[in-house]
């Protein structure tokens, strides 16, 4: 007989930028300033990410857009991709992506590919990292791993390979 198995979603929503600590906010601020160096012609939509690193070190990220539009690369995997080909053992601590504010703009949460690319990471790490999406002076949503978007997802263990 089958039996029903639930996955909880945890996390936390916060009202406005103030509620958060003050590294928090300025990881959210240096996405947001990323958020300009966005190459968007196509969408329009500018989206910033900027990443923490364990060992302090900051990276910034933002979307590159293509003609060939499955070439272009999210806001996300830009800024994790830069970060781990300049600090390859390094651990995420936490990752920021910013959307400009415009009318009832919500927070905008990672593309299917970033959060495989974003577990990929956590598995690389052997730890979780924090996710804050926010909009520019308005929500945040903030989760404690990537995985908590991804749940079941497709990882090294599966092909009998350990992600290191
Ligand atoms: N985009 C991101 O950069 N991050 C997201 O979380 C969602 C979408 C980008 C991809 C594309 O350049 C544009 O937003 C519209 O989809």
């Amino acid at each position: 007989m089958a039996q029903t198995r639930k996955i909880a979603l945890h996390y936390l929503h916060h009202a406005s930028w103030s509620a958060l600590p003050p590294e928090d906010r300025e990881l959210l601020e240096l996405a947001a300033k990323a958020a300009r160096n966005a190459y968007a012609p196509y969408s329009k939509f500018k989206v910033g990410a900027a990443i923490r690193m364990e060992s302090g070190e900051i990276i910034p990220g933002s979307n590159q857009e293509n003609a060939s539009f499955p070439a272009g690369t999210c806001a996300e995997r830009t800024a994790l991709h830069a970060a781990m080909a300049v600090l390859p053992k390094g651990v995420v601590e936490s990752l920021a992506v910013v959307v400009p504010q415009v009318k009832g703009s919500k927070p905008v949460t990672p593309c299917g590919i970033c959060r495989q690319a974003l577990v990929e990471q956590e598995r690389r790490q052997e730890g979780p990292m924090r996710l804050l999406l926010g909009v520019v002076k308005g929500p945040v949503i903030e989760t404690f791993s990537a995985e908590t978007l991804l749940p079941l997802s497709f990882d090294s263990s599966q092909l009998g390979k350990k992600a290191r």
